[in-house]
């Protein structure tokens, strides 16, 4: 902050606090000391009103705001750059409340981090503390069920972008992910896009409109995917490249339009990078509540 709006800050709190006081008392001056039955002169319905002061215990009220707000502002960050006499900050009462969980919760999460992820995965407690991270940190954008929505991938089933071995979530969760699909307008033009868009359809099994040249579509694809989808169009993990032959973990819609959308102007799926925010061994946790998603006990039966 500015010396400037320091000093603008500090002239309106204590100008403000003065204007109150002297409020309050000079409405007090002149006034009765007692009640009294002598009346304003009002009346409407039959009631009048009387000329009473204040109560005392009411206008001790409004001392005692005053009073609390000068002892506030002493101990408590609020006039310009003043610290306060306290030392109290955002920052440290934030930090002490971390400290406090940490202390709490660490021993737990290192023992969790010291197992592996399929064990940790198998274990109850371990999975209620990482639903609750997940509820906190992931459900935002991957829904609290882990299902996903449009633009985020749904983690409880078997498609992979990037790959479902335990330590390659961890990996994903700790460093993040960027998927990278070039925009394709520019070079196989429109109707190159029309045709791809229909064989990628027709390699997930889906029906296409009358009339669009699914041979073209097929030759653009072996041309110009093949190197991130695969020459069978499974995909690749190495590069977030999606499975194609199945439309089960599509992210951005399956529909003619939508397909199109996707390859003439491409995408970029963002999962941001956690180990910053959340550390190795929360991340540790996250991956075994992930892994569990697809390969827990609810998901044995499938
Ligand atoms: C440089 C590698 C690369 C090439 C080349 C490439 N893709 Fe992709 N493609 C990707 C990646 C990575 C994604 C995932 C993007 C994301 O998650 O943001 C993707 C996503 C897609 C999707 C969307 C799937 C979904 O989840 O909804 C379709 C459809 C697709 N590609 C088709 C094609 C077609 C058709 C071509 C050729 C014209 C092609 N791709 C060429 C890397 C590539
Ligand atoms: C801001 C939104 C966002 C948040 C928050 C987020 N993710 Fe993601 N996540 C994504 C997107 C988008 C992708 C897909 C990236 C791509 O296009 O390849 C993804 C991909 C993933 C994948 C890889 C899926 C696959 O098919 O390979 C995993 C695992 C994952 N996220 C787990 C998590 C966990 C655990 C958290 C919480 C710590 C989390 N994500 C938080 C957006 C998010």
């Amino acid at each position: 902050m500015t010396n400037f709006w320091s000093g603008y800050i500090t002239v309106l709190v204590v100008g403000t606090i003065i204007g109150l006081f002297w409020l309050i008392f000079s409405t007090r001056k002149g006034q009765r000391k007692s009640e009294t039955e002598e009346t304003l002169g009002h009346a409407f319905d039959g009631i009048e009103e009387f000329d009473n002061p204040l109560p005392q215990w009411w206008f001790m009220l409004f001392v005692g705001t005053i009073i609390f707000a000068i002892g506030y502002l002493a101990l408590y960050p609020g006039l310009g750059k003043w610290q306060g006499l306290l030392g109290w900050t955002q920052e440290n009462q934030w930090q002490k409340e971390m400290d406090k969980a940490a202390e709490q919760y660490g021993p737990l999460y290192a023992k969790y981090a010291a197992m592996p992820i399929e064990e940790v995965a198998k274990d109850e407690a371990a999975l209620k503390m990482g639903n609750r991270l997940f509820a906190s940190n992931c459900a935002v954008c991957h829904g609290s069920d882990g299902k996903g929505s449009h633009g985020f991938p749904n983690l409880t089933d078997d498609q992979w972008r990037w790959g479902g071995e335990p330590e390659t979530i961890k990996t994903t969760i700790m460093q993040g992910r960027q998927g990278a699909m070039p925009a394709w307008a520019d070079a196989i033009g429109e109707s190159g896009v029309k045709a791809v868009s229909a064989y990628v359809r027709d390699l997930a099994g889906l029906k296409n409109p009358e009339g669009v040249d699914v041979e073209a579509g097929q030759k653009i694809f072996a041309t110009n995917c093949v190197a991130c989808h695969g020459a069978d169009g499974k995909g690749n993990p190495l590069m977030g490249a999606p499975n194609l032959t199945s439309n089960k973990g599509w992210i951005f819609g399956s529909s003619y339009t939508q397909v199109q959308q996707t390859i003439r102007y491409g995408r970029n799926g963002q999962m941001p990078a956690q180990h910053t925010l959340l550390g190795n061994d929360k991340v540790h946790l996250l991956a075994a509540y992930v892994y569990s998603l697809s390969h827990g006990e609810a998901n044995v039966e499938k």
